[in-house]
């Protein structure tokens, strides 16, 4: 059985140090944490100290004032022999997981957390070979965690010891956790973006509008309002003095006229080809490194705004 226990947590191993390991590092570098970090691929490390100065720069602009010490394991193993929490961000692949989260289970003091940063598999599926299941939870960030504030937290149960756990850590380093009460492909946010990206992708199939449009209505239109209002107060507002139950009376047929109309897109390889050659043309001589910075420039103006606008 996993230890219930107050220990603080200190150390966090960050298995995976790509593009999601990298950003959660920083987060928790930040926050004054001590992070040991594993990724078997050649200059792994080098990759990860470059992103997480840049974004620990960041993270500074915003008030996180700690500045924890990074260091890096030989391997996955060593990473976690003094981890108090584990977040794993290998490859999204079933059986890489499997096989990883069972390696950590083994390694892992017995009372360290282990949260697998899984974009869309299922909590069961990839806890079969651990031995302490129960202690293994999705911990679900939204790229890049270091700036966006939300985790979606899937365990064993939704009041376990683990998740509550975990949703406490989150909490303190600055996330705003969502736990889930049962498991699904995708979790919660993915499904709702698995069907915003199906539709972007069809409107261009059909031919109503190219890529760059269809992005520039998203931003300009409801895009404005998702920073601060989700889609069951949007829909409130949208029934006018009725509120929710007037738009279901008034607009919910025309509503439902158009989830009929929503065909999944084809996506076979020339398709596929014209998407990528109109991403491609729009972004010419700009770099995904550019675009980043950009799109964290950006993020960081937000976040500035952000709790002014809460509740
Ligand atoms: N990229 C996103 O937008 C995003 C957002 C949220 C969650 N995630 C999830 O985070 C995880 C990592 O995704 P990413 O985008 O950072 O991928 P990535 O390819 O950038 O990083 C994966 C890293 O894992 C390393 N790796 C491979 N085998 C390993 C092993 N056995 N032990 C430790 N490390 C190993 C690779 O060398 C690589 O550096 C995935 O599960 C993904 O679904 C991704």
């Amino acid at each position: 059985m996993t230890q219930t226990t107050s220990k603080p947590i200190e150390t966090v191993a960050i298995i995976g140090a790509g593009v999601i390991g990298s950003s959660w590092a920083a987060l928790f570098l930040a926050n004054g944490l001590t992070v040991a970090a594993s990724d078997p691929a050649p200059g792994a490390e080098e990759h990860m100290r470059a992103f997480v100065e840049q974004a620990m720069a960041d993270l500074r602009r915003l008030g996180y004032e700690g500045s924890g010490e990074l260091t890096f394991a030989g391997d996955a193993r060593e990473a976690v022999s003094k981890a108090d929490f584990v977040q794993e961000n290998g490859p999204e692949r079933e059986e890489i997981k499997v096989e990883l989260l069972a390696e950590l289970d083994a390694a892992a003091p017995p009372h360290a957390i282990i949260a697998s940063s899984t974009s869309a598999l299922l909590r069961s599926k990839i806890t079969v070979k651990c031995t302490t299941p129960e202690r293994v939870i999705v911990g679900h960030p939204f790229n890049p965690p270091h700036l966006v504030p939300l985790v979606e937290i899937v365990g064993h149960s939704p009041d376990s010891d683990a998740v509550r756990r975990a949703e406490a850590f989150y909490q303190s380093v600055g996330r705003e956790t969502v736990v889930l009460k049962k498991e699904a492909v995708g979790h919660l946010v993915n499904r709702i973006n698995s069907a915003v990206w199906r539709e972007a992708v069809s409107l261009f199939q059909q031919g109503l509008a190219d890529p760059a449009d269809i992005d520039r209505a998203i931003t300009a239109g409801p895009g404005m309002r998702w920073p601060f209002l989700g889609p069951y107060e949007m829909y409130h507002l949208g029934g006018g003095e009725g509120g929710i139950a007037h738009y279901f009376e008034h607009l919910q047929p025309i509503q439902e006229e158009r989830w009929k109309d929503m065909p999944t897109p084809q996506m076979d390889d020339a398709f596929r080809r014209e998407i990528v050659a109109s991403v491609q043309e729009r972004f010419a001589g700009k770099s995904i490194a550019e675009l980043a910075k950009r799109r964290d420039e950006r993020l960081l103006a937000l976040l500035g705004i952000r709790d002014k606008l809460k509740d």
